[in-house]
């Protein structure tokens, strides 16, 4: 079409965001549907974070900022980066932005040049492989299998880089798989990136909510000199449910920042300023709201890992973090049932005829996992109440046993 730029050609609406849509339109006509699809915590934001955006209105914070984060939060920032990860960093290092997904947005946008490599492990979170290819970068996807507790091999790291390669990225947990790499897992990684000396983004968006001790580390954590080669990209959406706030932070080499920082200044200039205090508020004060939604998660996560695996055909990971499960279907593929929902189709992404199937005839709504470059699977959130989950799972085992 002569009116849209070639640039979106290769670029994808958010799958995600799709699937809500089309959910909340079947629950505006009056269906039952169960909701899987939606990536944020069901959980109001904690009042003591909201009593900071109204002080802040009250007060007259309701002016410009610094493009990159008033001078109190990127405080606030470094300050959880010393307690958390034992990470030293200066103003200059930290950029505040709308939310973690405009962080990885400028941050693509001011290291990349034309045709520049980003190795990502699949499966991963929709929007990376489109924004790189926005900012005109090229999206290396390599592919992780469950038995590995999907993680890239060192092997596999070594075998994808190039001399193109810019940039490795990083999330974990991870969003779909709620799989997290160990410090050792990591460290074998960062050899890799020292060796060929390219860049590491590490998303840890998801770093505080993870199950059963696990301990959190990113590579930017071992030493100095991979610190320097790490941007972190960081937020409030998830830790604290305040997607709806738009507050997300990046930490990284001072040049990196102050580019990003002329792009954001060219864009959309600061993120919201009451926003810029309640996320300070979240960083700084009563840190219970994180263990009391921790709490829920568990319980959550233990039930539909149970539940999914009592189902015949489906495999199911237990995930370390964040609030997703990602079962897989290859059993569930070949039942003669969904053989026939396929047919004429057989080249059609299974996992979607999966998610379609399932939300016309059995009003769930899922993601198929195709939208995170694995077919094999579907990712369901867990950020629901246990009733709406038990709901939600006897639905597939009926659908599945209707495929029969
Ligand atoms: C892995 C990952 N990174 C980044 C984001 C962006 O979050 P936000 O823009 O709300 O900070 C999300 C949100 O779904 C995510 O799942």
């Amino acid at each position: 079409m002569l009116l849209i730029a070639k640039r979106l050609d290769s670029v994808e609406p958010s799958p995600t965001l799709a699937i809500t849509a089309r959910a909340n339109a079947l629950k505006a006509e009056g269906k039952d549907v169960v909701g899987f699809g939606a990536g944020e915590p069901d959980f109001d934001t904690p009042d003591h974070i909201k009593k900071a955006a109204q002080k802040a209105m009250e007060s007259g914070k309701t002016k410009y900022t610094p493009t990159s984060g008033t001078v109190s939060l990127k405080d606030a920032i470094i300050e959880k980066f010393q307690k958390d990860n034992g990470l030293k960093y200066d103003r200059k290092n930290i950029i505040v932005g709308v939310g973690g997904k405009q962080v990885i947005y400028n941050f693509f946008l001011a290291t990349l040049n034309p045709g520049d490599e980003v190795i990502i492990p699949a499966p991963y979170w929709v929007s990376y492989a489109d924004i790189i290819r926005l900012a005109e970068g090229v999206p290396v996807i390599v592919h992780t299998k469950p038995e590995n507790n999907f993680q890239i091999t060192p092997e596999q790291l070594e075998k994808a880089i190039t001399p193109r390669t810019k940039v490795f990225l990083i999330n974990s947990p991870s969003n779909p798989t709620g799989a997290a790499y160990s410090k050792k897992d990591l460290s074998a990684l960062s050899d890799i990136i020292l060796k060929h000396q390219i860049m590491i983004l590490t998303d840890d968006i998801y770093e505080k909510i993870i199950y059963d001790g696990f301990e959190f580390s990113n590579p930017a954590m071992f030493s100095n000199e991979l610190k320097e080669r790490t941007f972190v990209i960081n937020g409030v959406s998830k830790a604290y449910s305040m997607t709806g706030w738009r507050i997300g932070y990046g930490a990284g080499h001072p040049d990196i920042i102050k580019n990003m920082d002329t792009i954001q200044g060219q864009s959309t200039s600061n993120a919201t300023s009451i926003a810029q205090y309640a996320a300070e508020e979240a960083l700084r004060g009563d840190q219970t709201c994180v263990s009391d939604m921790l709490k829920a998660f568990t319980d959550r996560r233990n039930k539909i890992v149970a539940a999914l695996r009592a189902i015949p055909g489906i495999q199911c990971n237990m995930p370390q973090g964040a609030f997703y499960v990602f079962p897989y279907l290859d059993e569930v593929y070949s039942l003669p049932g969904f053989q026939k929902l396929i047919q004429g189709n057989e080249s059609a992404s299974k996992s979607k005829i999966f998610c379609d199937h399932l939300l016309e005839k059995y009003d769930v709504a899922a993601v198929p996992g195709i939208a995170f470059g694995d077919d094999h699977a579907i990712r369901l959130s867990y950020a629901l109440s246990q009733e709406t989950i038990d709901k939600g799972v006897q639905r597939i085992s009926k659908m599945i046993q209707e495929l029969k």
